[in-house]
């Protein structure tokens, strides 16, 4: 017993910081910031998060009809049905393209939309070019700028064929931001 009286007079008490005013205030605002922060982070990162997983879900293969429809070395407008729409959307979900076949198992896609402000581009077989009635932008028949505003050649959808279907990758409408 006398032997462990004597050890801890030795050790005394422990050694503890005193907590300054100065200090308390400096974690006070460290837990702040962190707490702050936090309460920042977290919608951002919920929500860049959420638009990754809504793009993904809203993309499928759509088809445009039976390959056949499309003969080789003609370009010819087709409609589909965009499948993420609600009914009440009405005809502005039939949404059209042009189809280029270039050989027997070769296509391309286009939106008609025009890459400058989205005005529909025509297609004229004759000088076999895409014109743009609004500013005067015209595209080669492979969807590449000939002349006139667009910074940038047609929107080309992905494509597939399959069951004799010619399917596109779509469903959320190209925007501007978008590279071919
Ligand atoms: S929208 Fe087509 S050239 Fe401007």
């Amino acid at each position: 017993m006398a032997h462990d009286h004597d050890a801890n007079e030795e050790l005394g008490p422990p050694h503890v910081e005193p907590v300054t005013r100065r200090g308390f205030l400096m974690r006070l605002g460290v837990g702040l910031n962190v707490v702050a922060a936090s309460l920042v982070a977290v919608p951002v990162v919920g929500y860049l998060f959420s638009s990754v997983v809504k793009r993904k879900a809203q993309q499928a293969w759509i088809p445009l009809g039976h390959a056949s429809q499309f003969p080789t070395g003609e370009t010819r407008l087709a409609t589909y049905r965009n499948p993420f729409t609600k009914p009440w959307d009405g005809v502005t979900a039939d949404i059209p393209c042009w189809v280029r076949r270039t050989s027997e198992d070769s296509f391309q896609v286009f939106a008609i939309n025009c890459a400058h402000l989205g005005c529909p581009v025509r297609w004229f077989a004759e000088s076999r070019l895409f014109m743009c009635p609004c500013h005067g932008g015209v595209y080669y028949e492979d969807g590449s700028v000939a002349s006139g505003p667009p910074p940038r050649g047609l929107y080309e959808y992905k494509i597939r064929v399959a069951d004799g279907q010619l399917q596109v990758r779509g469903g959320r409408t190209p925007t501007l931001a978008e590279s071919v």
